[in-house]
Order: structure tokens, then sequence, then C-alpha cells
């Protein structure tokens, strides 16, 4: 790896030397939800705060709604120097890294400040370097929120859902978490998600209530359930070839404009969460289903098994630390 940033780092200099007299550094940022979410606003803010702090050496070009690259696509695009910038979902890189995989247990963390104190410890950021040996640098967490069921059904026990279609991310333990409650998970690009549904050619899906709520999932399910079973949390990253191809002046704002427009992303990600609940429930088009302790309990003692399959493949120190992050 160290030869590799290496040799990075020395065509660095002549870019470098290049981007003295040249045009804007065009940096293209592609996500795939609605401008009106945690990450479509986070990506804006990055865009005003980038270009403000090197007038007239970067131009950021947001592309939301997976108009540029699908979640499916934009990693390899990445790869291939066709966009700068993305902040998938943790569950969308297990093709680079089997250590992310540590997201998507189920009821692994008890809260969302429990997942950033552990995002934030000193596992969480070492995670962010695990796919340089990929040529993808991970620049900082950006929240979303805790997932829920939404169904054309009302789901309240893990015996409701069997058989019933989900659509999931790209993620083995979402796939092994579905199983578990026998329902019969697809992996699908969050682009089909809403046609699916429509459709019927599936049940229902998971998400937080803000991709719920922007991307008018609500509209066509007539239930969810809040079982806060999973995380959606995405990771920013960028291509090693890109980043350490760029000046360190450059490099530095552009990472304190990250930083600071993941802080606003993730302030807006906790107001959304309970904003978007309530605008769902306030549509009368979906009936949103609480669970007693009991209900949730059978989920948690359906789906927690999950986390022995991936046990050896995440790590159980990497696991034993985030439930360290449930006791601080
Ligand atoms: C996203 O929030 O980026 C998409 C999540 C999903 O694919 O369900």
């Amino acid at each position: 790896m160290k030869t590799l940033v290496a040799t990075i780092l020395a065509c660095a200099s002549l870019v470098t030397f290049n981007q003295a007299a040249a045009a804007p550094i065009e940096i293209k940022f592609s996500h795939v939800v609605a401008e009106n979410t945690p990450k479509g606003q986070m990506a804006l803010k990055f865009k005003e705060l980038a270009e403000s702090a090197l007038p007239g050496q970067v131009e950021v070009k947001v592309y939301p709604n997976s108009q540029l690259f699908t979640d499916s696509s934009v990693l390899q695009a990445m790869q291939l120097g066709d966009v700068e910038i993305a902040a998938p979902a943790l569950s969308k890189f297990q093709k680079y890294t089997d250590q992310l995989q540590i997201f998507d247990l189920p009821f692994l963390f008890k809260d969302i400040n429990a997942v950033d104190r552990f995002q934030k410890g000193p596992e969480g950021q070492k995670l962010l370097k695990s796919m340089e040996s990929k040529l993808l640098v991970g620049l900082g967490y950006l929240h979303n929120g805790m997932k829920q069921l939404t169904d054309s059904n009302p789901i309240r026990v893990p015996a409701d859902i069997a058989g019933q279609k989900y659509r999931i991310m790209t993620s083995d333990v979402l796939q092994a978490q579905f199983e578990a409650v026998q329902a019969i998970p697809l992996k699908k690009p969050f682009s089909e998600v809403f046609t699916l549904l429509q459709t019927k050619a599936i049940d229902g899906q998971e998400n937080t209530w803000s991709n719920t709520y922007s991307k008018k999932f609500f509209e066509v399910q007539k239930y969810a359930t809040e079982t806060n079973h999973g995380l959606l949390d995405y990771m920013v990253v960028t291509s090693a070839e890109f980043w350490y191809g760029l000046s360190d002046d450059v490099r530095a704002k552009l990472k304190a404009a990250m930083d600071e427009s993941i802080a606003y992303g993730n302030t807006i990600a906790l107001q959304k969460d309970a904003e978007d609940r309530q605008k769902i429930i306030d549509s009368g088009k979906t009936t949103v289903l609480t669970l007693t302790d009991a209900e949730r309990q059978q989920w948690v003692d359906a789906m927690k098994p999950v986390w022995n399959m991936f046990a050896d493949e995440i790590g159980p120190d990497l696991i034993g630390a985030a439930l360290e992050a449930n006791n601080q």
C-alpha cells in the first residue's frame, strides 16, 4: 500500500504544477437520494464550502437521484476516475471490504449516539482506511438514521413477514437478516424501489424515515413498523488517485469543508428523522405501527443469530468495540 500511495504522491507534484495555471479542478459528487435528505443537503453544503474556501480553484458538481451513477456502479466508476466523491450507504461496500458489514448487523447499536461514538473511536476511524488497497479513501461518516420496515400488510412480529418479498441493499448480512425471519430478500438498486413497490413486485422494504418520505415510498405502502432494527449510514469516499494527487493545501481545505459539511448533514439527519416520520403519519397514507417490548424482543431473538454467521468475516474484536460504544 505504501508503494501505491508513494507512486500516487510522486505523480502529484506534476499534477499540482499543472493545477497552478489550469482551469478549476472539477469534483463530481454523485449520490442516489433526493436533495431534501441529510446526504442531499450535505453534498450541497460541501459545494458551497469547498468553492468558497478555494475560489476559482475547484468546481463541485452535485448529481442527486442517481442522475450520474446508480449505487451499484458508482464505486467502480470512482476507481476508473469517472467520479470524485460519493457517499454510498455502508451496506454497499461489501465487494470492497468485509469489515464494514458490521454496520448491518441487526440490533447492534442501541441508538445513533452509540453509532457516533463507535465511528469517532479508533476502530471506526481505522475502517475509513480499510479500502485504500482498492484505491478508495474514506473521508468521514454521515448519518441518515435507523431503519424501519414498510409493507403493504401490517407487520408486528416476525411471523407476519414470512413469505413477504423485501427489497434490500447489496449486503449478505441484510439478506441473512431477512432470511432469518423467513422473508424473501431481493437485492435491488435504490432507484428501482418506488416502482417495485408501486407495481407490487415486492411487498416491502427497509429504510429510514427520511428516505421513505423523500422518495414517496409511503405513498405506495399502507404500513410502516417502527423497529429501529438496523442502521443506514454512509461513508463519504473519494478515489486515492484523485485525493493524493491534490496539493497539500487544496486537500487540507477540501477536508475541512468536508468535515464541516458532514457535521451539518448529521444535524439535519437528526431533525429529518423526527420530521419525516411525522409527515408520513400526517399524510394519512401509511399507518405507523409501534411495537410493544415483547413484540420487539421477538425480532431481536429471530435476527440476532445473524451476528454469529458473520463474526469471523467482520472480526469479533470489532463487534466487541461496537458493543462497547453502547455502554459509554
Ligand atoms: C441511500 O440512502 O443512499 C440509499 C439507501 C438505499 O439504497 O436504500
